[in-house]
């Protein structure tokens, strides 16, 4: 029979040195297992054949890597956002200070985490701020996303929030915030307050700024803020691994990361990329081949 780390190696078009350094050992091992001459082969090569499998090889001809965009890294930052929101929307939790911040350049995943975290807390909606929308358009939404409603009056919407968080705690994630006018920045801080409703900011840095110029603002945003870090090469293998199924090695993390500049939306296209690249080949692992096309 022939033996089966040969056929992954073969199915996958790798040479035999390919083959051990994905393993991690000799050449000369792998072809004496291949060849059923290696003592207890069988052995070694169940082993070996489950690391190939782990770094995205499989034994039927391979179809290229695939790619699920949607899913979401539990990066650090991420867990920070996460305890943040959890803490503003808790029920028990005071209502002192309950405006939050979660800042970050483009691209950190803001908008991602934020809308991971409503589609898992039912308290939680999302609102965008659409730049140029007046303060009772801005109203309208917060009321439709937390009553299904959108009253014609300023006086209408506040009384929709009044009743809608009387009971329940709520928590309203309002995002593209750097792009609110101070006037809106006050009239959220009114409604934090009347309706007894969290907020959490969410934009770019030029949201701090913004707000440090309103006093009144300043002293109401909840500790700590949140900050969006860079996308890391741990965040681009752990990215890897629930996307694609696939576990790739710290060097090609490193590169796929700086290539990216860590920007989690650049990771995404370069992910869509590779896959593109590996269904041409036919390979269901990244090579080197692939990176240096990606990085040309
Ligand atoms: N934690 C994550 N896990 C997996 N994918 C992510 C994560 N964060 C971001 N992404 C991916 O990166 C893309 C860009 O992220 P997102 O739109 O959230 O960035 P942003 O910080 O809101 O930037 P912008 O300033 O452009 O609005 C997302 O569409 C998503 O595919
Ligand atoms: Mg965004």
């Amino acid at each position: 029979m022939e033996s089966t780390l040969r056929s992954y190696i073969e199915n996958n078009k790798l040479s035999m040195q390919d083959a051990a350094r994905l393993i991690g050992v000799d050449k000369s091992q792998i072809v004496k297992i291949c060849q059923q001459t290696y003592p207890n082969w069988q052995d070694k090569e169940s082993e070996y054949v489950e690391r190939l499998r782990k770094a995205g090889y499989t034994a039927s001809i391979p179809q290229g890597i695939a790619i699920d965009t949607d899913v979401l890294v539990l990066t650090p930052s991420v867990s920070r956002f996460k305890a943040l929101a959890d803490d503003l929307s808790s029920p028990t939790g005071t209502m002192s200070s309950s405006i939050g911040m979660a800042i970050g350049t483009a691209e950190r995943g803001k908008t991602h985490a934020s809308k991971w975290y409503v589609q898992e807390n039912p308290n939680a909606a999302y609102v965008l701020y659409v730049d140029g929308a007046t303060k009772v358009q801005l109203l309208r939404d917060i009321c439709e996303v937390v009553a299904f409603t959108r009253p014609h009056s300023m006086d209408g919407c506040i009384t929709t929030l009044i009743e809608a968080c009387k009971y329940t705690r709520r928590l309203i994630i309002i995002d593209e915030a750097d792009k609110l006018p101070v006037a809106h920045l006050e009239m959220l801080r009114g409604i934090n307050e009347r309706c007894q409703l969290p907020l959490l900011l969410v934009g770019e840095e030029g949201l701090k700024t913004k707000t440090d110029r309103v006093p009144r603002l300043r002293s109401r945003i909840r500790n700590p803020i949140v900050l969006f870090d860079r996308a890391q090469a741990v965040d681009v293998a752990a990215y890897y691994h629930e996307a694609a199924n696939i576990d790739i090695d710290m060097a090609t993390a490193t590169r796929l990361a700086q290539h990216a500049q860590g920007g989690f939306r650049s990771v995404v296209n370069d992910s869509i990329a590779i896959s593109k690249m590996s269904k041409a080949s036919g390979l269901s692992s990244i090579t080197d081949n692939m990176l240096d096309k990606l990085c040309a």
